[in-house]
């Protein structure tokens, strides 16, 4: 880790500066304006689970930290819940524009076009650049990286960042291991070019992904690999799996480790770091990173209780509930990490802006 060395009011943003966040240095960052999550109005509770699933309150809790999640309803999809939360971030940040729409999702509408283009017509943002992304939980930091260098490059001035999922659409409803704890959600931020050592730039993104334990967590079918072949999918590939006790493993080791170094790229120290925003898979992977990272659990925060894991959606879901409530708010340090399937995980670092979440 590079101790702070320049003069300045406030060493953590002088180095955010000094490093070169988000491009070359001296070049534009991107920094957030404005932030908005949905969740949609239906709530499955453990109750309602034991109903219909071999598992119990004790065995979610204690092993997820979930109480209860929100499920779309029948005909609700991916961007239904992504126009919500683009529409709030949109007004959060004050002015209605953006000139490229990135959705980061593994639940798109349909396998062909993206999603994206969809999302920003209905915002009133036809024309603009749209696409989707596919790191599934890690999409957020995928895309923060994808829309800062999009600023970085000139090639948007104002980016509409979703991250939505409606996992529940792809989970087995009878899989206990996966109905319990997946769940829908989205959350947006707007970004817009800016200074890295303005509150809310965007630190160095950290990215990494393993291929090699791409079965860890997959929907085997649908995709071009079952439909090239021969054979009909089995029953039930078309679900997602994971198999969670070899993911647990290594959600720890990267999350750490992503941590670390971007807390390091960013020219802090883990002491700096006042929240971890941590992507919500479980309860148990959260307390051990923050308390491998020694933070202890006041800086970490947690939304897991009532929302489950949503996938891309968690951290800016996160961010947005946590500075609405007041747990969050600005000059924070926030270190945000995320881990998921590919394998691909990430993390990066930003001092929260004054903006209200919406
Ligand atoms: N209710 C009751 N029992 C359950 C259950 C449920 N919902 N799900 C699994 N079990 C059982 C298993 O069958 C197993 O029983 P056995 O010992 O008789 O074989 C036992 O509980 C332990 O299963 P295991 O999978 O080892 O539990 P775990 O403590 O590892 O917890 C997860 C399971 C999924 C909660 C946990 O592994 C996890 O969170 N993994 C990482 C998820 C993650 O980070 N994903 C990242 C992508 S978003």
């Amino acid at each position: 880790m590079t101790e702070p060395t320049a003069p300045a009011a406030d060493p953590v943003l002088a180095h955010h500066r000094r490093d070169g966040a988000t491009g070359p240095p001296g070049g534009r960052a991107a920094v957030i304006a404005g932030i908005g999550s949905y969740v949609p109005p239906g709530v499955v509770t453990n109750q309602d689970l034991e109903k219909r699933l071999d598992t119990s309150d004790e065995w979610i809790r204690s092993r997820t930290g979930i109480t209860t999640r929100h499920v779309v309803d029948a005909g609700t999809a991916t961007s239904d819940l992504a126009v919500e939360a683009g529409r709030r971030a949109l007004a959060s940040a004050g002015e209605p524009g953006a000139d490229a729409v990135v959705l980061a999702t593994t639940t798109s509408d349909r396998p062909c076009p993206a999603t994206a283009p969809d999302v920003a017509a209905r915002l009133g943002l036809t024309g603009v650049a749209a696409f989707d992304i596919a790191a599934v939980c890690s999409g957020f930091l995928y895309g923060l990286a994808t829309a800062a260098g999009l600023i970085a490059a000139g090639t948007a001035g104002r980016v509409l960042l979703v991250a939505a999922d409606a996992f529940t659409t792809i989970i087995d409803p009878l899989d206990r291991g996966t109905a319990v704890i997946f769940a829908d959600g989205a959350g947006a931020v707007v970004l817009r070019a800016g200074t890295a050592d303005e509150p809310g730039a965007v630190g160095p993104v950290v990215l990494g992904s393993d291929g090699t334990l791409s079965d860890l967590i997959e929907v085997p079918a649908g995709g071009s690999r079952q439909r090239s072949s021969a054979t009909a999918p089995e029953p039930g590939e078309e679900f997602f799996r994971m198999r969670g006790r070899d993911t647990y493993r290594h959600a720890v080791m990267h999350m750490l480790a992503a941590s670390e170094e971007a807390v390091a790229r960013a020219g802090w120290r883990l002491a700096d770091v006042d929240r971890l925003a941590a992507h919500q898979a479980n309860a148990r992977i959260l307390a051990t990173v923050a308390e491998r990272l020694g933070l202890p659990p006041e800086r970490q925060l947690s939304n897991i209780e009532t929302v489950g894991n949503t996938g891309a959606a968690s951290i800016p879901l996160l961010l947005a509930q946590s500075a609405a409530e007041g747990r969050l708010t600005a000059g924070h340090r926030v270190l945000l990490t995320a881990f998921g399937g590919g394998l691909a995980w990430g993390a990066t670092t930003v001092v929260w802006p004054e903006v209200k979440a919406l």
